[in-house]
């Protein structure tokens, strides 16, 4: 190997050299500089050089002896600074790190089931505006303007128009279907809705509803029956049963309360059912026919039911959420726990 060839050799090693510890900067001085290190080698041969060759390599020599300095002090450099090896800083042959990825949120994960059932059996998705005018959220519903109904409900005002307000149920929803188009309808409405509420483990200002809508010929409290039972046993599983409870809603005649047997205790009772065996979970009833009338829809040919559900009421049965302002505080240590199930992923 010639001179050239080895001065060569060597400026490629430095290029590559890398160390982590000071032990492995000195060995590569050592490697180098030491008595029989590489470059000191080269000096020594460098000795049987005459002439204008010497000259011309000679100034190469000194420039390789400068760069093994200098590179030496980067290498140092790298090490004190703590930043890891010096030297090449891409390791492509590494394997590629992952980036961790996300879950979806508890609330999302129940509602898109809640949906997942009801397309199922032919129902379509609809949806309509958080700010509702009075007559969506309430009057086409067969709320009176003095009616005692609206205070269990009383939401926030939007600013210099007291006509709209946050919408208070997705109830409101079934109106602007009704309102646009004839039956058969058949219809979810998934939303957030808003409440004048002071926050607490039981309550919130913001919570979200499913409600379902069918209209059409001949539809009877039978079919919303069947259709209950159907949903929660496709959530909760075919041992559950459910049991309705007289109510009162201003759009709904007759109205009732859906219960549906604990599915912690399975009915034994337990402090989700308060030892009742029975949990509430949604409101329903068939579609009274003011409302109809109110929407445009001739309540002498058609009928139908609707029903309403909250989805962190549903979710926290389904994974025993104790304090619903748990949904909404963004810590990753209750989020993280959440998979999306055998419905979608
Ligand atoms: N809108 C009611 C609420 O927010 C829930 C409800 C009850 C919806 C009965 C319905 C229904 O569609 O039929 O409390």
């Amino acid at each position: 190997m010639s001179l050239t060839d080895r001065i060569e050799a060597l400026e490629a090693e430095l290029a590559h050299a890398t160390a982590r510890t000071a032990d492995e900067v000195e060995r590569f001085r050592v490697a180098m500089l030491g008595r029989n290190g590489a470059v000191t080698e080269l000096f020594e041969a460098f000795k049987q050089v005459a002439g204008e060759e010497k000259r011309l390599l000679g100034q190469r020599m000194n420039r390789l002896k400068q760069a093994v300095q200098a590179r030496l002090d980067e290498l140092k450099g790298g090490i004190q600074e703590g930043s890891g090896p010096a030297g090449p800083a891409l390791d492509l042959s590494a394997p590629a790190l992952t980036e961790p990825t996300g879950s979806l949120h508890p609330i999302t994960i129940v509602r898109q089931r809640i949906v997942d059932v009801f397309t199922r059996i032919g129902f379509n998705v609809s949806q309509g505006p958080e700010v509702e005018d009075d007559h969506h959220n309430f009057s086409a519903l067969n709320f009176p303007p003095d009616h005692p109904a609206r205070d269990m409900q009383d939401t926030f005002f939007v600013e210099g128009d007291g006509a709209m307000a946050l919408r208070t149920h997705t109830s409101s929803v079934q109106v602007r279907v009704m309102e646009g188009g004839q039956p058969p309808i058949r219809t979810i409405s998934p939303g957030r809705v808003y409440r004048n509420e002071a926050i607490s483990a039981r309550a919130h200002c913001m919570f979200h509803q499913v409600e379902a809508l069918y209209v059409d010929k001949g539809v009877s409290f039978a079919e919303l029956k069947g259709t209950l039972d159907h949903f929660a046993k496709s959530m909760f599983g075919a041992d559950v049963m459910i049991r309705l409870r007289p109510s009162y809603f201003p759009f709904t005649e007759p109205s009732a309360e859906v219960d549906m047997s604990c599915s912690i205790c399975s009915g034994k009772g337990c402090n989700i059912c308060k030892h009742s065996g029975w949990v509430e979970i949604m409101g329903c009833g068939m579609v009274d026919p003011a409302v109809l009338t109110n929407c445009g829809i001739d309540a002498n040919v058609y009928s139908g039911y609707a029903l309403g559900m909250g989805v962190e009421r549903i979710a926290q049965l389904m994974y025993r959420v104790p304090d619903l302002r748990m949904y909404w505080e963004n810590d990753v240590r209750f989020l993280d726990q959440f998979t999306a199930g055998p419905f979608r992923s």
